[in-house]
C-alpha cells in the first residue's frame, strides 16, 4: 500500500492544472498524477519534473468519454486502491464576452456543459468512491467568479452558467459526504494568465493554484462546501 497522498489532476497539459500538478509534485509525501486528453501534451511536464527530481505519474483522461473515465479509475484502483485528493480543473470556455444569451447557439452550451458539468460529475461519480479508502480525502472543484450568483452579470454565458452548476455540485455532494472525513469545495483562482484567461490577465497560474492547493491539502479541520479565493471564502 503506497503511503504517499495520491492526488489526481484533470487538464494537467497547460494552465492552471499543469502549474497545481508541478506545485504538488514538488510537496514531500505527495504522488501526482495528472491527466490529460492527450498523454503526450504531459511529457514536457513529466521531463521536467523528473529532471528536478520529482515523480509524477501521467495517464489519459477525456473527462467526456466514460470509457477513458472508467479507464483512469481501474488503473487507480490497482495501483493505489485509492485516491486522496481529487482537483476538477479540466474546463473549456468556447462562447465570447460579446456572445447574448438571447442568440447563444444551444451546441455551444451543450458542449460546454458537457466538460465543464457533465465532465466533472463523471470523474467525481468514478474517483470519490476511491475516496473511501483515503485517510482524508479532499475534492476541489475549479470554479470562478463567473459562476458566482451574487455578483451575476452578461458576457460568456455559457462558461457563467456551467461555473454556476460547479458550485451547486459542490454544495450537494459536501452535503452528502458530510459526516465523512470528505471535503468538497469549490474555488475561484482569480483571472489568470492561460490559453483560458488570455494575456492580459493579472496573475500567474502559480498564484492562481495557490487556494486550489491549499483546498487539496486541507487538515482534518478545515472547511467544506465552501466557495473561496485567496484562501478567502466569498459568496456564491
Ligand atoms: N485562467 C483563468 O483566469 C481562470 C479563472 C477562473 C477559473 N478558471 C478555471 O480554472 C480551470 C483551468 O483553467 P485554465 O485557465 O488553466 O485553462 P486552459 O489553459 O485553457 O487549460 C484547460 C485545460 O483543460 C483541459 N481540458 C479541456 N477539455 C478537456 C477534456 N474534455 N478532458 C480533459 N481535459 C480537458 C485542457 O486540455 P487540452 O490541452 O487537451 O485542451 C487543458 O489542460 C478551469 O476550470 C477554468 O474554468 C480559470
Amino acid at each position: 500500500m503506497v503511503s504517499q497522498t495520491i492526488t489526481v489532476i484533470t487538464g494537467a497539459s497547460r494552465g492552471l492544472g499543469r502549474a497545481a500538478a508541478q506545485r504538488l509534485a514538488s510537496v514531500d509525501g505527495q504522488r501526482v498524477v495528472a491527466t490529460a486528453r492527450n498523454r503526450a501534451d504531459l511529457e514536457p511536464l513529466q521531463s521536467e519534473l523528473q529532471l528536478a527530481g520529482h515523480r509524477i505519474e501521467c495517464r489519459q483522461l477525456d473527462v467526456t468519454d466514460d470509457n477513458s473515465v472508467d479507464a483512469l479509475r481501474q488503473w487507480l484502483s490497482e495501483h493505489f486502491g485509492r485516491v486522496d485528493a481529487l482537483i476538477n480543473n479540466a474546463a473549456i470556455s468556447i462562447d465570447r464576452y460579446s456572445t447574448s444569451l438571447l442568440e447563444l447557439p444551444l451546441d455551444t452550451l451543450r458542449a460546454t456543459l458537457e466538460t465543464n458539468l457533465v465532465g466533472v460529475l463523471r470523474v467525481t461519480q468514478a474517483l470519490v468512491p476511491l475516496m473511501r479508502a483515503s485517510r482524508a480525502g479532499r475534492v476541489v472543484n475549479l470554479s470562478s467568479g463567473m459562476g458566482q450568483l451574487s455578483d451575476m452579470n452578461a458576457g460568456v454565458p455559457a462558461y457563467r452558467i456551467s461555473k454556476t452548476a460547479v458550485n451547486a455540485l459542490t454544495r450537494i455532494l459536501a452535503t452528502e459526504m458530510a459526516g465523512t472525513r470528505i471535503k468538497v469545495n469549490s474555488v475561484c483562482p482569480g483571472w489568470c494568465r492561460t490559453d483560458l484567461g488570455g494575456p492580459d490577465a493579472p496573475r500567474t497560474p502559480e498564484e492562481g493554484i495557490d487556494t486550489v492547493v491549499w483546498l487539496a491539502t486541507l487538515p482534518d479541520d478545515g472547511p467544506s462546501g465552501g466557495f473561496f479565493r485567496d484562501r478567502q471564502p466569498i459568496p456564491w
